[in-house]
């Protein structure tokens, strides 16, 4: 048994990996500030002797009774709208300040920490698919920077904490994940359509629906960082993680109203600024080093995601 933190646990990827690794007899400590999570998301496991939640936004140092052997770094808002706008600045002090914050605590307790960088580091990328050597196409000024630039600047930190203060670290770099306990609120692609299809709402593609994206299924997303958590020390990464599929945007809508044999139309609106055309990880490297390649397929995770939000839309 591990005691492991979870920062950002009450989050869809967060909750997911903490009933895995409950699941698994670890004891975990998940700590959120609830932003863009929910207790909802944890309430599995929540009275298990093994679960303490912390309530605590990691832009402050985190005082901890307990010795930990293991943090997953995962707090931070993931979606344009949540980090976008009036977060703009807490994002990129959640990503520096909170990382910094939790560096240091990984030091503290001789902790092996495993960052959850993205894909967004590419920006729009030039390179395609993108494999880990590709430094990206990111604009420092634009709406998406606070996010992309301070993940970017996460991952320095964290190479310099290996470098300067000998710390294990893990960096994953993820791309666009989906499944259940994700937000239906939050604006993600995969949630908005399904969510809008159930309530036969008008589905919005931002630009014409040609740009291009890779989803992978939690469980295969959870089961790869776990994996990245136990690997060999002198392994750190970067490493992709990601189903390599490639969709439109366009061919996500239809599947998905066809799925929930929804009446909603599907209609168009302009594309935001900095969004990038075309994402597909190059996972050579992950397939190589830590033996994985996603398991679950489109037309599959997607029926076990629409099963999820019809419970919870029926629920409200
Ligand atoms: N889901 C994806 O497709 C995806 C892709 C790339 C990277 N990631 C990364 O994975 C991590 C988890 O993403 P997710 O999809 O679960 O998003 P999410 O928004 O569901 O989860 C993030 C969690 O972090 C919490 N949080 C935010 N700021 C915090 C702070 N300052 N202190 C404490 N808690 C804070 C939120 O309340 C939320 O519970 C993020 O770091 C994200 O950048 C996710």
């Amino acid at each position: 048994m591990k005691r492991i933190l979870v920062t950002g646990g009450t989050g869809f990827l967060g909750s997911n990996l903490c009933v895995r690794l409950i699941s698994e007899g670890h004891a975990v400590v998940c700590v959120d500030n609830n932003y863009t999570g929910s207790l909802d998301n944890v309430s599995d496991i929540i009275k298990s002797p093994n679960f303490k939640f912390i309530e605590h936004d990691i832009t402050t140092p985190l005082k901890l009774d307990e010795h930990i052997d293991q943090i997953y770094n995962l707090a931070c808002p993931a979606s344009p709208p949540a980090y976008q706008g009036k977060m703009a600045i807490q994002t990129t002090k959640t990503c520096i300040i909170g990382g910094l914050n939790m560096l240091e605590l990984a030091k503290k307790n001789s902790a092996t920490i495993l960052q959850a960088s993205t894909s967004e580091i590419y920006g729009d990328a030039l390179e395609h698919p993108q494999s880990e050597s590709y430094r990206g196409n990111v604009n420092p000024i634009g709406i998406r920077a606070c996010y992309d630039e301070g993940k970017r600047c996460a991952e320095s930190l964290f190479f310099d904490y290996y470098r300067e203060e000998k710390i294990d670290i893990k960096v994953v770099r993820i791309f666009n994940t989906y499944g259940p306990r994700m937000n239906p609120d939050d604006g993600r692609v995969v949630s908005n359509f399904i969510c809008q299809a159930l309530q036969s709402k008008d589905i919005t593609i931002y630009g014409d629906g040609s740009q291009t994206r890779s989803f992978c299924y939690v469980d295969d997303l959870i089961e790869v960082i776990v994996r990245m958590m136990n690997s060999p020390k002198e392994f750190t990464g970067p490493v992709n993680i990601g189903n390599p599929c490639e969709f439109t945007v366009n061919e996500l809508a239809e599947k998905v109203v066809a799925k929930i044999g929804s009446s909603s139309k599907i209609i168009y609106k302009p594309l935001p600024a900095d969004d990038p055309k075309q994402r597909r990880p190059d996972i050579t490297l992950a397939k190589e080093k830590l033996c994985w390649e996603p398991q679950v397929m489109l037309d599959e995770g997607l029926d076990k995601t629409i099963q999820y939000f019809k419970a919870v839309i029926t629920a409200f």
